[in-house]
């Protein structure tokens, strides 16, 4: 009986959600379409961005909340808008998605501000905003 309901949530679960599953003509994300240097280059900044993300938890998990905020402001917070040429790939963007970009780059900064006043939970909670920006522009917009 559980199992059956189990079996029924996830069936629902894969046929509702937005998962990889979803074949390309179903896709209802916005697309994008950026030069192929430019395309490659965002995806670079992206995995730099998760590895961020990673390392800032593993500082976090050290207890070491100001390497915590350093490499939030510095790689993802305001501080990062020169160094990945925010500017030039914001040009190819539609409004939504520099907006998205840039609520990136302030949560992160939010979070810079609240590690350092050394609140370990509310550091974590401020960071799940961060992360919250990520889903938010995944959800909307692909490059391809
Ligand atoms: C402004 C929009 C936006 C924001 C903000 C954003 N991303 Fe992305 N990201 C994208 C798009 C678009 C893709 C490509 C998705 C596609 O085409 O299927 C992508 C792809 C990725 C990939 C896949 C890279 C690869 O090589 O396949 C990773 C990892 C990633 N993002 C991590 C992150 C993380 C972590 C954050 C937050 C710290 C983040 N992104 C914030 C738009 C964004």
């Amino acid at each position: 009986m559980m199992l059956n309901n189990m079996i029924k949530l996830v069936l629902f679960s894969c046929l509702t959600s937005t998962s990889p599953l979803l074949l390309a003509d179903d896709d209802p994300r916005v697309l994008v379409e950026l030069p192929e240097m430019m395309q490659k280059y965002m995806m670079s900044n992206m995995r730099a961005h998760l590895k961020t993300i990673n390392e800032i938890l593993l500082s976090l998990a050290n207890n070491k909340m100001d390497e915590a905020a350093n490499l939030a402001e510095q790689r993802l917070g305001m501080t990062s808008l020169g160094s990945h040429g925010a500017e030039h790939m914001g040009k190819f963007m539609p409004k939504g998605m520099r907006q998205a970009g840039t609520n990136m780059h302030k949560a992160a900064s939010r979070f810079s501000l609240k590690a350092e006043e050394g609140e370990l939970l509310l550091a974590y909670k401020s960071l799940a905003e961060v992360t919250a920006t990520c889903v938010a522009c995944h959800a909307v917009y692909r490059i391809k």
